[in-house]
């Protein structure tokens, strides 16, 4: 097998070569505004309580960007707080991808707007929306990217500032989400987090159950689409209850079955944090022991894109993820969607 370096650095394969590559996560870095929504804080403006919102979630504050703060101002954080871990310079990147329902516009894409930021040259950088299973949609485009031999070092981010588009007078929905980005720098070569077998789907059907109404084509920003408050979450929040259980689940396990690990073999449980009921339903099908599910929902809430990163983050930097660790990832939320994969480190 021969492998070529083109100018760009992008590793091409003469025809009909096979050729045997894995991609690593050699770096995370993840980002979260300063200000602080405390449960007393949201028992002021909705008829709702600590009590509640903790024994129902897991959920004890939440953090919020700032007025003129925006996603990628969060994301520029977390990826270079990714590339100090896996020491790269942004120049040593070939590509950028970002997963969000909150980008700083409807276009030119956030990814673009970062990596001009961080000086990442001309790089292919595009947003992709996939809920809060983006993350994970993200680490399959980058081993597929990656593997093929298309790039060698790729970001994938996770952003959301889900705040902006709350709805703060429904109290079933705005004591859940919290703002923050998270990133990774995904390598062919490691040592790092080698990316496993996973699983991943939709469900459009359902789409309706978790939906931001109007920005779109179907219902463009007009004067009528503010006055009803349609640029803000809509959520049947038990119907997507029960389906986050499920679809955890099945991702979970059919990444295992694909990867070829035991449920045994599972160090440690890396769920979307959307509500620790999920999280703990998810635990529980995998046979996990408490200390081996990473929980920080008490702290950012439901952070959609970003709360997988961000966990992934925190947990390497603590030392929770070693080497030799089997961690599974997995996320559900809007499209329906749903994703797991397994990391090996
Ligand atoms: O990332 C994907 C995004 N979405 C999610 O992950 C949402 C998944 N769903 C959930 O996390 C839960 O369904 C919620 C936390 C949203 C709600 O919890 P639940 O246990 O499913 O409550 P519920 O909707 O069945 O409501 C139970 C009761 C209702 O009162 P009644 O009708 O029984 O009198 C609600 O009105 O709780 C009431 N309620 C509240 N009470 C105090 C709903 N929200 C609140 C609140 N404070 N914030």
């Amino acid at each position: 097998m021969k492998r070529s370096t083109v100018k760009s650095g992008v590793s091409q394969y003469e025809m009909g070569e096979t050729v045997s590559r894995n991609a690593y996560i050699v770096g995370v870095g993840h980002c979260v505004p300063d200000g602080v929504i405390t449960n007393a804080d949201l028992e002021k403006i909705v008829d709702t309580s600590d009590e509640w919102i903790v024994t129902r979630t897991g959920i004890r504050e939440r953090r919020k960007v700032g007025e003129g703060e925006a996603s990628s101002d969060l994301v520029v954080k977390a990826v270079e707080n990714a590339l100090e871990m896996a020491g790269m310079e942004a120049g040593d990147v070939q590509g950028i991808i970002v997963g969000t329902v909150t980008p700083d516009y409807p276009f030119p894409s956030t990814a673009a707007l970062v990596a001009d930021r961080i000086g990442m040259g001309k790089i292919p950088a595009y947003d992709f929306e996939a809920g809060c299973s983006a993350f994970i949609y993200g680490l399959i485009q980058a081993k597929a990217f990656v593997e093929s031999g298309i790039m060698d070092r790729i970001v994938v981010a996770g952003v959301d500032c889900l705040t902006k588009i709350t709805n703060w007078t429904d109290r079933s929905s705005c004591i859940l989400f919290g703002d923050g980005a998270g990133a990774v720098v995904i390598s062919s070569r490691g040592p790092g987090g080698r990316l496993g077998g996973w699983h991943w789907g939709a469900d459009g059907s359902l789409g309706e159950h978790l939906i931001q109404p109007a920005g779109g084509s179907r219902h463009p920003a007009s004067h009528e689409t503010v006055d009803e408050n349609l640029h803000t979450i809509r959520m049947d929040g038990s119907r997507i209850f029960k389906h986050a259980v499920r679809a955890m689940r099945d991702s979970c396990m059919k990444a295992l079955e694909i990867d070829g690990t035991e449920k045994k073999d599972v160090d440690l449980l890396i769920s979307h944090q959307a509500n620790l009921r999920i999280i703990d339903a998810t635990a529980r099908a995998l046979e996990l022991k408490p200390e081996q599910v990473y929980i920080n929902i008490q702290k950012y809430g439901n952070t959609s894109a970003a709360s997988i990163p961000i966990a992934l983050d925190e947990a390497l930097r603590e030392g929770i993820i070693k080497e030799s660790s089997t961690v599974v990832v997995a996320a559900f939320g809007a499209g329906l969607t749903w994703g797991g994969m397994i990391l090996h480190w």
